[in-house]
Formats: structure tokens, C-alpha cells, sequence
């Protein structure tokens, strides 16, 4: 037997943990699989832990683990993008292959990430930084290298959907649900990151980047959370036959294509209707899901758990196990056994623009509350006639507090900075007494 895999664990936490777990359960497979001993030799830690094997030295110094000549894989699990980008560079700066669940990182910092690892020629794996245990990194830049990928849309953030599918499932409230959410492990250390869709933003700039062949680029994505959906709205959602789910949508535009909005690709995050009957209106709980739409494949669907320490150590061993059969190998070069970090080569990477957020178009649905006078809807509808904004339905209730009646549009795609000039436009009306309400629509993931 060649000689033994040698593994570094920086973090113990909820994935560190999971991925000493998943090693101890699964040594035979793993061992059967590679054909190498797979062994954790250190693990990074801040305080002793009496529950690691004793034959595993614990460090409280990552740097010095990031460069020991008793490790050969760096698996990075503490999260956070300072200290964590130091080890990484570290690490690869000593010849070490790595191994990270670190979205916010490789999203703010992965362009120069990857150009040392390339530089130094090791790799940096990356699996379960997105969709926790679906494969979906491996799938788009291996399983779909011969498509052209026009759009992804996904639900990709675990708390997220677990939050919103208890709401809607049974009417808790929001607070009590992402507590549950981080004794299950699966919100990040500051939970804003996954309730605001910053966590999700992280993510989409990745897939984006792989997708499309761009540089990566989380500055540009344009990035709502969850926070301000209220039962009210996943109400008249479901009324019109529609469900409130965060996705996270990386859509080529072309010029050719006939859309009304500008060339380029759009990167955005959101809250979004979309129809009761889609596929990814039916991904509940924390289960995480991205749909692909190639040519010339057509739409594929990959759907898994996408939070907890056993999906997110799956991925992070799969990525261990490519890496074990490179490091079998006399000539273990990132280049002539990787594919490249963002699935294109370095070098042919565009410059597609991004677009900003008044230049993307999707349908919407808005909420107007005005009072009850005659005349009121046609002066909304006639706004948004005049702006070349096509309706797809419209929901009055009757008149509740103060004589005021919700009114409820559903509207065709259209550019934001139209939909903007409009609902300034009925905001202004002496009838309409609050703010617009407004959640993107979106037909493409159906
Ligand atoms: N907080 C993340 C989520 C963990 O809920 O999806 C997995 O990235």
C-alpha cells in the first residue's frame, strides 16, 4: 500500500467535528475507495479536546499546522476571512493542497487565493463552500465542462428555507426558528449573514463564476434577505398560486435574446415568487437546491441537504478523496490533474459586465395599500400602463382598517429601473397610503 494521507483539521466546530466523525465512521470505505490510509495526524484547536483520538496532536497554532511537514491536506473549517486567509496562504505558500467550507473567503478573496495555489501548483478544493452536501461545484465544472450555461437559480441557503417553510408550515414565528436553526448547526456564526442572503450571495458569486467563466465578483450581486416577508404576503402568494422562497439567480442577458433589459449578467439574491407547482417550490426544510439550465443539455435539477455536519463533511471529504488519488500520482500538479479552480482556465476568463440591480428584470409583485375611493385601481393600473408594465393578475381584498383595501399585483417581466419610476409614481397617489410593497417574480425556475 502506497504510504498514508496525511490530514490537518483547522477548527472543531460543528463541520470539524463532523468530518473527524464521518473519517472514524467511514475509514474502511475511505481506505477501499483511494486505496491510501487516510489519517488525521493534527488538528487546530483552541482548547483541548478529551474526546479526539490521543494519537492526534492538538495545536492551538494553525500557522504552524498550515506549514508542518507531518501534514499533506489542510482542511480549513474555522471560517471568518482574516485568520482564515492567512492560514490558507500559509499553507499553500508550504506546498500544502486545501480543503475549505469557507464561502465569505473564497468569494471575497478567492480570485487571489486562487492565483497563488495556481502559482505554487496545489489546489484549492472547495466543495463545501456551496450547497453543503450536493455535489454541485463537481457537477458544473466536470459533469456540465461541455455546456453552455445560460441561468442557475437555487435555494442555497440551509437556514433560509428552514426558516421560511416553518413560517408557512406552521405559522412560527421568525425568531424561534432561526434558534433552532443554530442548535441544529446549520446557521453561520453570525446568523445575519444567512437571514440578510449574504451567506447565499457568497455562494452565487461562486457558481456564478463557474457558470459563466467570470472572475468572482460578491461586490456585485445584488443581495435581499428574508426579513422583511411577512405571513400577509406568503398569504396572497399562495392565494394567486405562488410560494415565497430566497433564491439566488446568475442569469446570462444577451443582447440577441430579445429581452428589454441591457447585455450582460445578472448576479442577484432575493426573496421570489415563483409558481406552487416548481420544482424549487417544493425544496423544504434545510434542504438546499440548484437548477441548471445548459445547452445543450436543458434544465437539471441537484437537491440535498445544504446546512449540518454530516452534508458539509461529505463535501469536504469528497474533495479530500480527489485530492488523495492526485497525491498517489508521481506528478501531482494542480494543472495536468485539476480542472481549473473556476472551471475555466485562468486566462480565459471574461469580462462580461455585471449588471446592476435597476438594469435586471423580473416580474414582481406588488402590494398597494389605498383607500377605497372609485378610481383608485384604475389610476394604479394606468401608471403602470403608461410605463409599459404588463399586468398577470390582480388580488383586491375588501376594504379592513380605516376603509383601506390591500391590492395585490401580480406583473410581466420588467426592467427595475421602470418598475421604480412607476411605483414612485403610485406612492404619490393622494388615495395610496403606505410604501409599495414589492417581490420579485420570477418564471425561469419552473
Ligand atoms: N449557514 C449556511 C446555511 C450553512 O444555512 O446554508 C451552509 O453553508
Amino acid at each position: 500500500m502506497s504510504k498514508s494521507i496525511k490530514l490537518a483539521i483547522l477548527g472543531l466546530g460543528t463541520v470539524g467535528t463532523g468530518v473527524v466523525n464521518l473519517i472514524n465512521d467511514n475509514l474502511a470505505e475511505l481506505k477501499r475507495r483511494s486505496g491510501r490510509e487516510i489519517i488525521i495526524t493534527e488538528v487546530g484547536t483552541r482548547r483541548q479536546r478529551d474526546d479526539i483520538d490521543p494519537s492526534i496532536i492538538q495545536n492551538d497554532d494553525l500557522m504552524a499546522i498550515a506549514a508542518s511537514d507531518n501534514v499533506d491536506i489542510v482542511i480549513e473549517v474555522i471560517g471568518g476571512t482574516t485568520l482564515a486567509k492567512d492560514i490558507i496562504m500559509h499553507a499553500i505558500k508550504n506546498g500544502k493542497h486545501v480543503v475549505t467550507a469557507n464561502k465569505a473567503l473564497l468569494a471575497e478573496h478567492g480570485n487571489e487565493i486562487f492565483a497563488l495555489a495556481e502559482a505554487h501548483d496545489v489546489h484549492v478544493a472547495y466543495e463545501a463552500a456551496v450547497a453543503g452536501g450536493i455535489p454541485i461545484i463537481k457537477v458544473m465544472r466536470e459533469a456540465l465542462a461541455a455546456n453552455k450555461i445560460d441561468w442557475l437559480a437555487g435555494i442555497i441557503n440551509g437556514t433560509g428555507n428552514f426558516i421560511m417553510t416553518e413560517m408557512r408550515d406552521k405559522g412560527r414565528p421568525f425568531e424561534d426558528v432561526l434558534v433552532e436553526a443554530q442548535e441544529l448547526g446549520y446557521a453561520e456564526a453570525d446568523p445575519t449573514f444567512d437571514v440578510e442572503g449574504i451567506d447565499a450571495a457568497h455562494k452565487l458569486a461562486l457558481l456564478a463564476s463557474i457558470a459563466f467563466g467570470i472572475p468572482l465578483q460578491f461586490d456585485k450581486v445584488y443581495c435581499e434577505g428574508i426579513t422583511g416577508i411577512t405571513l400577509q404576503d406568503v398569504n396572497y402568494a399562495e392565494e394567486l398560486g405562488y410560494r415565497i422562497k430566497h433564491l439566488g439567480f446568475a442569469v446570462r442577458r444577451n443582447s440577441e435574446d430579445g429581452q428589454q433589459g441591457s447585455a450582460g449578467i445578472e448576479l442577484r439574491v432575493h426573496p421570489t415568487l415563483i409558481p406552487q407547482d416548481a420544482l424549487l417550490a417544493n425544496v423544504n426544510g434545510v434542504k438546499n437546491a440548484v437548477l441548471v439550465n445548459s445547452h445543450p443539455l436543458g434544465q437539471t435539477l441537484y437537491c440535498g441537504d445544504g446546512a449540518g455536519a454530516g452534508a458539509t463533511a461529505s463535501a469536504v471529504m469528497a474533495d479530500v478523496m480527489d485530492l488523495v488519488r492526485v497525491l498517489g500520482t508521481n506528478d501531482h500538479s494542480q494543472r495536468s490533474h485539476h480542472v481549473p479552480h473556476l472551471a475555466f482556465m485562468p486566462e480565459q476568463l471574461s469580462d462580461t459586465p455585471i449588471l446592476r440591480a435597476e438594469q435586471m428584470t423580473t416580474g414582481y409583485y406588488l402590494r398597494v395599500h389605498a383607500y377605497d375611493n372609485p378610481g383608485v385601481l384604475a389610476d394604479i393600473t394606468r401608471i403602470l400602463s403608461d410605463a409599459g408594465i404588463n399586468i398577470d393578475a390582480i388580488l383586491q381584498k375588501p376594504a379592513h382598517k380605516l376603509g383601506q383595501v390591500p391590492v395585490i399585483i401580480l406583473t410581466l417581466p420588467v426592467v427595475e429601473s421602470q418598475m421604480n419610476l412607476a411605483i414612485a409614481k403610485i406612492e404619490k397617489l393622494a388615495a395610496v397610503t403606505d410604501k409599495v410593497v414589492r417581490i420579485r417574480l420570477d418564471e425561469l425556475a419552473q
